[in-house]
């Protein structure tokens, strides 16, 4: 294929009027590769100089060269006047209005129940305490059965707890957070170090001191020669980090069919004392119905509500208060957020 001079210059003038007629730089990037790029014209015909007679490539060599240089300036003009213009468009539709009045939004924050829970599982993650979690919605078996509560124990009628329909399914709303006590006995080999807060649910009124909803937070330990001095010793310090170091805290016998012996504890806060939960010593029958002989291990358990644990704390005279999500309220105690 023979190529002439009046070949090059209809290539160079097709590629400057391309070049002239790119509207935008998205354009003229096209334009570059069908008219400068590898495959174009002016590429090709520089290709075929090798096969050209030495005189004639001098020659050729030299137009081809000009044509392309041609090209190229044409293309980087062109490049800076577009450029130069997008930069003005830019400058006009991305303006700022500073003079605009700021839409704010609240960053918003934890709930202080969310906030007293990852405080206590922080406390006893400290003791090396592991935490442990279990579904809301729960076997029969194992919020009362496994736990030793019989069948014709008064919390098991449908006055106090939230029985799931079909009846016939035994799943119940989680009355307490004990449950989680024998999915982690049934999961895991002593030594057991765990915390567990969670929501449960009773059939109780709303009123200044229940909730329907409550929340609870559940300790259990399994290991060797645990003693009921563990476990007071370990409730002295979970009330002083809540209440402060000079908290007195006290056992009341009590009974829990999961523990044995079993108390209430209780402890004494502007000159009464409270009610702050249940514990004892695991019930040997408990432990064997996880499979852990009650021979090697002991250990203890606890349970205490969190709504009451925060009342007592701030001085909240009326549950209502945690329980209906008025913003007035929950921002005195901070987002919670670190
Ligand atoms: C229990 O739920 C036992 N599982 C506690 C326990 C755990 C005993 C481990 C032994 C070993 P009790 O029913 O007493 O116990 O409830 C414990 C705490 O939950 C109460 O002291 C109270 O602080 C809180 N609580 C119970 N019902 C409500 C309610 N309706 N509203 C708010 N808090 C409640
Ligand atoms: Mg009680």
């Amino acid at each position: 294929m023979s190529i002439s001079s009046a070949d090059i210059d209809s290539i160079t003038s097709a590629a400057l009027s391309a070049i002239e007629a790119a509207a935008d730089l998205e354009a003229l990037k096209e334009v570059r590769i069908a008219h400068v790029g590898d495959r174009s014209p002016i590429a090709r015909a520089n290709q075929s100089l090798g096969s050209m007679e030495v005189s004639e490539r001098a020659q050729f060599g030299k137009v081809i060269g000009q044509a392309k240089s041609s090209i190229n300036s044409a293309f980087e003009s062109r490049q800076r006047v577009l450029e130069a213009e997008r930069d003005a468009r830019v400058l006009v539709e991305e303006r700022v209005d500073v003079s605009i009045a700021a839409k704010r939004s609240l960053p918003g924050g934890l709930h202080p129940l969310t906030i007293l829970t990852n405080e206590i599982c922080d406390l006893f993650l400290g003791l090396g305490y592991r935490v442990a979690e279990g579904p809301e919605l729960e076997a029969e078996w194992l919020n009362f059965d496994a736990l030793n509560i019989p069948a014709d124990h008064p919390a098991r009628t449908m006055q106090d707890t939230f029985f799931i329909e079909p009846l016939d399914s035994h799943l119940v709303l989680r009355t307490h957070t004990s449950p989680v006590q024998m999915r982690t006995m049934l999961e895991q080999e002593p030594p057991i170090y765990v915390i567990c807060p969670g929501r449960t649910y009773r059939a109780d009124e709303l009123d200044a001191t229940h909730t329907p909803v409550f929340s609870q937070v559940e300790g259990l330990v399994i290991d060797k020669g645990i003693t009921m001095a563990d476990l007071k010793g370990t409730l002295d310090y979970f009330a002083r980090a809540m209440f402060g170091p000079d908290v007195k805290t006290r056992l009341r016998p009590s009974f829990f069919p999961f523990t044995e012996p079993s108390a209430e504890v209780d402890f004494y806060f502007n000159g009464r004392w409270v009610e702050w939960g249940g514990c004892g010593m695991v019930n040997p029958k408990v432990l064997r119905a996880a499979g852990i002989d009650p021979d090697e291990y002991s250990g203890f358990a606890f349970g205490m509500g969190l709504e009451r644990t925060l009342m007592v704390r701030h001085g909240i005279t009326d549950m209502h208060d945690i329980v209906e999500g008025d913003i007035r309220f929950t921002q005195n105690f901070g987002s919670g957020l670190r």
